[in-house]
């Protein structure tokens, strides 16, 4: 799937309107950047299959904006022959935690989680599977912003919890791993990743809400 089918396929499940469209554009626009820095002294980096993943990280949200939306998402694209391009709906959930602390911080049936892991060998996290965490944590909403700030305003929004602490330590690990592949400062491939959580903006419908 290259990504216009993609975009074609994100439009025609997400019900009108959903926000999480073009959060999933911007997050591909960061990850395309990321990718594209990596190739640069990198062979083996597929910027196609990574944007397409990126792109399609958020697609569970279609049908539900629960805890599950990762696998939801994954299935969906499994169920139409496209396991590969849902790999990031998967581990932008799962982050490459280990079974012990999903099953320990997410509460989640042992063996439904066994079968996830199993099914796209997890832990390990591959290089699109790297760019696509950090990629999907510096955006909040459609704002580019610090790995701290997103973790600041997810706080907010849905308190401090261990698993997002957790999360936002891989992802840190992440982005580390990008600068020593690249050679280069992650600001310097994203310059937007330096903003504070202050740039934040909240679309109205989430405003209303609360
Ligand atoms: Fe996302």
């Amino acid at each position: 799937m290259n990504y216009i089918q993609a975009d074609s396929l994100l439009t025609s499940l997400a019900p009108p309107g959903s926000a999480f469209v073009e959060h999933s554009r911007v997050v591909a626009e960061v990850a395309t950047k990321i990718a594209s820095a990596l190739a640069e002294g990198r062979d083996g980096i597929d910027i196609e299959q990574i944007r397409v993943n990126a792109l399609l990280h958020d697609l569970g949200r279609a049908r539900t904006h629960g805890n599950y939306h990762g696998w939801v998402g994954y299935a969906m694209l499994r169920h139409r022959g496209f396991a590969d391009a849902g790999r990031g709906c998967i581990t932008h959930w799962l982050r490459g935690l280990t079974i012990d602390e999903v099953l320990t911080m997410s509460g989640a049936r042992p063996k439904f989680i066994k079968r996830v892991f199993e099914e796209l060998d997890l832990p390990r996290m591959r290089v699109e599977d790297i760019v696509i965490s950090v990629a999907d944590f510096s955006v909040a909403h459609t704002t580019i912003v610090s790995l701290e700030a997103r973790a600041e305003d997810l706080g907010l929004r849905y308190g401090n919890s261990a698993w997002l602490a957790r999360n936002a330590e891989l992802a840190g690990e992440h982005r580390s791993r990008i600068e020593r592949w690249s050679g280069r400062a992650f600001t310097q491939i994203i310059p937007e990743a330096s903003r504070g959580a202050g740039h934040i903006v909240v679309p109205d419908f989430i405003k209303n809400k609360s």
